[in-house]
């Protein structure tokens, strides 16, 4: 049977009625708080990238350690420090207090706590992601922070993104687009559940401009399943989509991009 909102805490009741009708009859409330829409079987993993976001110790150790270090070496080492990405993403998303916000592969929710302060009592951080631990992680860490009233976590995959149309006022994705098996379907889903006028936020991966470079991504992206976009086509998919404002910040072998849907 599915879940029923008395079974739910305040932000994941208020999640239910965003969830696409395939999604709530899919919804069993786990017992590590989140809404889980996948059940036993998630996507099939796109490499060893994915594969380590889905186990134990990754979520353990992400915040302090693995995201900061990573980014560095994909950033370049002159790049935007963690604090650099979580202004940019406040400045791409430009949220107010009331607004709901969806935070597409949310991991340990170290974004979704950020944009639920912004938000406040009267709006709504939903995070989503595929990994049972890293959600796990972000629940507890939600509730240590006192937002477990403003900030929901759902399991479910991003490319399907089980939510109603226009439902959130802004999408972040933040290093995560690159590991999804099919990520211009993602961004359709991304657009679809936007109001008019809403923001995206996105940091993914980039190619080099060299031949060399360019050849060794090539293995890499090969190697570990993540995918490597050209300079253009992230923001190109965001204008095909009917993004405008477009902005694109590209540093090391990522890049930042933000825009807004037409009205
Ligand atoms: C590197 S973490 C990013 C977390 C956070 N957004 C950040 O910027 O630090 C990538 C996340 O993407 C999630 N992920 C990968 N494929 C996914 C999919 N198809 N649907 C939802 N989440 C996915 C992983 O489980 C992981 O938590």
């Amino acid at each position: 049977m599915a879940v029923t909102a008395d079974e739910l805490g305040p932000a994941l009741e208020r999640t239910l009625p965003l969830l696409s009708a395939e999604g709530q009859g899919a919804a069993r409330a786990s017992a590590a708080g989140y809404l889980d829409l996948l059940g036993p079987a998630g996507p099939d993993s796109t490499g060893p990238a994915q594969d380590l976001m889905v186990g134990r110790i990754v979520p353990t150790i992400y915040e302090r350690w693995w995201r900061p270090a990573l980014g560095r070496l994909a950033k370049g080492v002159f790049g935007p420090g963690m604090a650099d990405e979580h202004r940019i993403a406040r400045l791409l998303l430009g949220l107010s207090p009331g607004d709901g916000v969806l935070d597409v592969a949310c991991g340990t929710g170290n974004f979704t706590r950020e944009f639920a302060r912004t938000v406040g009592a009267g709006g709504l951080a939903v995070g989503i992601d595929v990994s049972e631990t890293m959600l796990a992680r972000a629940v507890r860490d939600t509730q240590a922070a006192g937002l477990s009233d403003v900030a929901a976590y759902i399991r479910g995959d991003a490319v399907e993104l089980p939510l109603r149309e226009a439902s959130f006022d802004a999408v972040c994705c933040f290093a995560a687009l690159h590991l999804f098996a099919d990520p211009m379907r993602a961004l359709d889903r991304m657009t679809a559940v936007l109001t008019s006028g809403g923001r995206i936020a996105l940091f993914t991966s980039v190619r080099g401009r060299s031949a060399p470079l360019r050849t060794w991504e090539a293995v890499m992206q090969r190697r570990s399943g993540m995918r490597m976009f050209e300079r253009d086509e992230v923001v190109a998919a965001l204008e095909q989509r009917g993004f405008v404002e477009i902005r694109q910040r590209i540093t090391g072998f990522t890049q930042f991009v933000g825009g807004r849907l037409a009205d």
